[in-house]
């Protein structure tokens, strides 16, 4: 995929590790974050906005500002803080933690392909890419618990597919993928990280570093796969 402006929703550990990966390809022209919250970064190439990713003129504004071919990373999302916690158990799950859960790791794609629509021509290029969670497969489903986690994130495929089969008849210059970045050492992955084999934790560098290789590598074809960081193909 030839990608010289990017657009990173979400400045986490793994929004934040991608972006210096980017910013390490000389051919890349522009680089804009949105965030939650205010940052700065020293590289003129990237610009940061404040907004909300479910507010159509926050990303109308974003995206006035790169030209295509371009790829939109969404690396926002939501397994614990915001008063939840991880269900381990049926009995565990409230209603108003799963609704927020598919707020913001589902609808969060959504609003941006529906935004990617309205701000883009059919003739623009424009790959969207959300990272997704293995955990939201649901044939490698064997071992259970975190149920809203889970259904949002296997909502959230089902919205990639489904785009994806829509975007291939109307915008077949449009790519949508769904990313899964194994266990990365971020706050999101913190609480958990004493289960993870040794080797198998991965720095945000090397994060970035792995979703970077896997978007340069993107074709149309591609477009409506669930892909892990090595590559590889998951079960939906
Ligand atoms: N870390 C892992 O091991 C791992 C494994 C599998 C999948 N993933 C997925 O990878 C993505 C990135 O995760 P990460 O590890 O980088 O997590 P992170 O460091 O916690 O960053 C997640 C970002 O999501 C946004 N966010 C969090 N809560 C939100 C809320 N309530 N409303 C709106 N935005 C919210 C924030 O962006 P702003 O504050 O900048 O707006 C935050 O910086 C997530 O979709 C996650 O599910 C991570």
């Amino acid at each position: 995929m030839d990608a010289r402006d990017y657009v990173i929703v979400g400045y986490g550990g793994i929004g934040s590790g991608v972006l210096e990966q980017i910013l390490q390809c000389a051919e890349v022209e522009k680089v804009v974050v949105l965030s939650r919250s205010a940052h700065r970064h020293a590289d003129a190439r990237v610009q940061f906005r404040q907004g909300d990713v479910s507010c159509a003129e926050s990303l109308a504004h974003v995206f006035a500002e790169v030209s295509s071919p371009c790829c939109v990373i969404n690396t926002i999302g939501l397994l614990h803080g915001d008063n939840i916690l991880p269900e381990k158990r049926l009995a565990d799950v409230r209603k108003e933690a799963l609704l927020r859960s598919i707020e913001v790791n589902t609808y969060s794609t959504i609003a941006l392909a529906q935004a990617i629509e309205q701000n883009f021509s059919r003739k623009q290029a424009v790959s969207l890419v959300a990272l997704s969670a293995r955990v939201g497969s649901i044939g490698d489903n064997r071992l259970g618990g975190w149920l809203s986690y889970r259904v949002s994130k296997a909502a959230l495929n089902m919205a990639i597919r489904t785009v994806s089969v829509e975007w291939r008849r109307t915008r077949p210059l449009n790519v949508v993928v769904a990313y899964h970045p194994g266990t990365v050492d971020t706050g999101l992955s913190q609480p958990f990280q004493g289960s993870v084999p040794e080797g198998k934790l991965f720095s945000r560098e090397q994060a970035g570093n792995y979703l970077l290789d896997v978007i340069n590598q993107l074709e149309a074809d591609d477009s409506g796969s669930f892909k892990a960081w090595d590559g590889s193909d998951i079960a939906w």
